[in-house]
């Protein structure tokens, strides 16, 4: 990989000498959906699958960025001098968001750069693509200008906050932490109230994760994502004029069903419900894992595809189609869908010995149904983002 994108630099700057070399995962999430923005649990990791970058600093106030996926673009000029978000620069206004975020924060670039990117996450799949770039930026940015005072919490942070006001999606801290922490062969028990998380070994002896993409994304995700926030953020200012509670993850089911009559809007009511019983579920499947329950583990990433179906409402016929083709398959041991929502992907966990049959039953059925292939990946948990070289 690293040749590829080396002699690509060369092609396009001259030469590749000094450039650095750079990786940045992608995520999937196996519980926890829709929770991090409401105090809640999450638990996702990252992939062995994402972003990898060649970077050098310029002498100039230019910056460069090029993605050997997305080479019709060409090469995405723009300048220290006007760190805006501009429509022509597409793809680049991620890695941009991330140099104006370190702006916003007093970290000036005495300098442009050179940066060409080649990725095989699925873009806009629901496998965090668009964090792990941000996280790989701000990685390549701290490195190139010696900037040692930013953790990797940090680096999500600075990503989370561009892409809330440069790139106007209103995501929660999910995506851009499990790239940045990610840790091999474990997720990442994350309290989005707290920040504090721990690390959870997934040793999955006889089964294995496998994400299947729908290939469909239903336009106005990031507007429906938004009003999904919106209406949390409603429900919760309704139950907060009784209770004393800062966040919808404060609240047990119990809390919640004795409360529930506060909320009057028929829709926050369920949203409200999926955001308090997905956060419970999340810390049951932690401790199922941590039992070596892994029955239960697969029953409440069952329920929590019904629940962000019927109740959150950010899952399409395409995506029940290969949850409940893959609940009908023996040998799998949970299934639902992952990430934001309105089309992407699933996650389920299968096991090894039905693997096969997964790929290939699912897959014909869901050609038959919708028209077009769906794409399988067998994945493995990888670390977060970093220099390799
Ligand atoms: C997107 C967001 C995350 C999270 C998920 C849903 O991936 O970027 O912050 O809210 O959706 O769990």
């Amino acid at each position: 990989m690293k040749q590829k994108l080396f002699d690509k630099f060369a092609e396009l700057f001259g030469n590749s000498d000094g450039a650095r070399f750079y990786f940045s995962p992608g995520r999937v999430n196996l519980i926890g959906e829709h929770t991090d923005y409401n105090g809640g649990h999450v638990f996702p990791c990252a992939l062995t699958m994402g972003t990898y970058g060649a970077a050098r600093k310029r002498d100039d106030r230019k910056m460069h960025f090029y993605s050997m996926n997305l080479d019709r673009f060409g090469v995405v000029e723009a300048s220290l001098d006007d760190l805006t978000n501009k429509k022509e620069y597409n793809w680049a206004n991620y890695p941009l968001g991330v140099v104006w975020a370190f702006a916003e924060r007093g970290l000036h670039l005495d300098s442009g750069f050179d940066m060409v990117i080649w990725g095989n996450i699925p873009n806009g799949a629901g496998l965090s693509s668009s964090a792990s770039l941000e996280v790989l930026t701000g990685v390549i940015l701290t490195d190139l200008f010696g900037i040692t005072d930013l953790s990797m919490v940090d680096l999500a942070l600075i990503g989370q906050y561009s892409e809330n006001n440069f790139n106007g999606c209103n995501c929660g801290i999910m995506d851009q932490f499990t790239v940045a922490m990610g840790k091999k062969n474990n997720a990442i028990f994350l309290d989005t109230n707290t920040m504090k998380y721990e690390y959870a070994p997934i040793e999955l002896d006889d089964a294995k994760i496998v994400i299947t993409n729908s290939k469909v994304k239903h336009s106005l995700v990031d507007s429906a994502y938004n009003d999904r926030r919106q209406e949390c953020t409603d429900a919760l200012a309704a139950l907060k004029t009784k209770l004393d509670i800062s966040a919808l993850g404060d609240l047990t089911p119990d809390e919640f069903e004795a409360n529930k009559d506060i909320i009057t809007d028929p829709v926050q009511l369920k949203r409200a419900k999926h955001a308090v019983y997905e956060n419970q579920r999340t810390i049951d499947a932690v401790a199922a894992l941590k039992a070596g329950d892994i029955t239960k583990f697969g029953q409440l990433m069952n329920q929590s595809h019904i629940s962000l179906r019927d109740d959150y409402e950010v899952s399409c016929e395409e995506i029940d189609i290969l949850v409940d083709l893959a609940w009908a398959i023996p040998g799998v041991i949970g299934s639902r869908i992952t990430g934001g929502g309105f089309g992407g992907c699933t996650v389920s966990i299968v096991k090894n010995d039905a693997v096969d049959t997964f790929i290939e039953s699912i897959g014909k059925a869901y050609k038959e149904k919708v028209g077009h292939e769906a794409e399988f990946y067998t994945v493995d948990i990888g670390d977060g983002a970093s220099r390799l070289d």
